[in-house]
């Protein structure tokens, strides 16, 4: 079956060409025909985050030319029979909504061109079996896809999310699959390290900011180690997380030294731009104590949750994962349990179409419209968490 994957929840504009082999013992074989990432990061760099009307235009315009990319004269090919897309596959949310508006209406409109079916995909779905991947990279073979023991826990850390999802099986089409089991109450992770980042004069997306900086000051001998901060809802009976109070924490230590400092980009002008009364000694500091805090909690509850629900494996997906630190202590952790850990291959932690193909692939046959007249679309939204 080939699969033609599409992603515009964020500000990253992607399109993938996926064929996969689905076998009667269960695996899952996939050969990656074409995998095409637009970041649009650079252009919302200097608003300080993403701005979600201007992705949608970033969408609109560039889905159509990665789409010439990928199927070059495709409509011919498709209507020749050269090349048989047997369903599109679009992201459905969660994500900014206009920005999902973009490629849903593209997809439809492809879908109703070519007479392919569209089926909507959950995200963080997608996160959880880009995880199962061997690689990003477009290639002539068929490469299996990792099977993990169940049932997994999944981490889920992105700009938009921090989730605990326990996988009790890989079968898209049931409901009890995936459970939700934690979440955080304010910030996301990767949304915190973006906050952080712009504290410390950092640009977006600052999260591999912070980490440099972190690294850099685990390395320094002389580093003063003198910066604490708290570990939000380290002890709570609950899965969840908290990483709002961490963030305004981050801004009282700066504010020891620069008493202007603010959220508020706005109030930020050139010469108050946050974090600039401190030291690079003091931003490394900060970086470091800052992430050490982030995968001391990540790290608790996730080790609560494995053992509270006896889990096999552990996923680990979204954005965030590139941390070096969070994925290092995840290893000792899944080591230490004695579970295998199942870590995205490059080009597929953060948002990508390649994901969206495979969980697209992996959703059941639906039906062209359901019992009530809804387009699949609207149906495969119930299918996920
Ligand atoms: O999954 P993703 O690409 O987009 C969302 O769905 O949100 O995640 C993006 C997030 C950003 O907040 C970015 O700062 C963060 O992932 N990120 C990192 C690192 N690389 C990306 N955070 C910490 N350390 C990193 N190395
Ligand atoms: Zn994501």
């Amino acid at each position: 079956m080939i699969t033609l994957g599409i992603e515009t929840s964020c500000d990253e504009t992607a399109i993938c060409l996926l064929e996969t082999k689905l076998h009667d013992d269960g695996s899952t074989e996939c050969r990656i025909i074409e995998n095409l990432i637009h970041s649009q990061a650079d252009l919302h760099a200097k608003y300080g985050g993403v701005f979600p009307m201007m992705a949608k235009r970033e969408h609109q315009k560039n889905l159509p030319i990665l789409a010439e990319k990928i199927l070059g004269t495709g409509e011919e090919k498709i209507k020749s029979g050269a090349l048989k897309i047997d369903r599109i596959a679009v992201t459905q949310g969660p994500g900014l909504e206009p920005a999902l508006w973009a490629g849903i209406d593209y997809a439809k409109k492809l879908g109703e061109e070519l007479k392919i079916p569209v089926v909507g995909v959950n995200h963080m779905l997608g996160h959880v079996l880009g995880s199962l991947l061997n690689s990003s990279a477009p290639d002539n073979s068929f490469a299996k896809l990792k099977t993990p023991a169940l049932p997994a826990l999944a981490l889920l850390i992105s700009g938009g999310h921090t989730e605990l999802v326990l996988v009790n099986n890989l079968n898209l089409g049931e409901k009890s699959s995936f459970e939700v089991v934690g979440r955080t109450k304010d910030d996301a992770v990767g949304e915190a390290f973006d906050k952080v980042a712009r504290l410390l004069g950092l640009p977006y997306p600052g999260g591999q900011h912070v980490s440099e900086l972190a690294e850099q000051a685990r390395k320094d001998p002389s580093s003063p180690n003198s910066v604490r901060l708290p570990r939000p809802m380290l002890h709570s009976p609950d899965l969840d997380f908290s990483f709002s109070g961490l963030k305004t924490a981050v801004l009282y230590e700066i504010r020891k030294t620069d008493e202007n400092a603010t959220m508020k980009p706005e109030k930020n002008s050139a010469d108050n731009v946050p974090g600039h009364g401190l030291s690079e000694i003091m931003k490394k500091e900060i970086a470091r104590e800052f992430e050490d805090a982030v995968t001391e909690v990540l790290v608790k509850k996730t080790s609560k949750a494995i053992e509270k629900y006896g889990v096999q494996s552990l996923i680990a997906g979204g954005g965030v994962i590139a941390n070096k630190n969070i994925r290092g202590a995840l290893e000792k952790l899944a080591h230490e349990n004695s579970i295998s850990l199942f870590l995205p291959p490059e080009g597929v932690s953060g948002d990508n179409a390649l994901m969206i193909a495979l969980a697209g692939a992996l959703l059941p046959e639906l039906p062209e419209k359901n019992a009530s007249g809804e387009s699949p679309i609207k149906a495969a939204g119930n299918l996920s968490f």
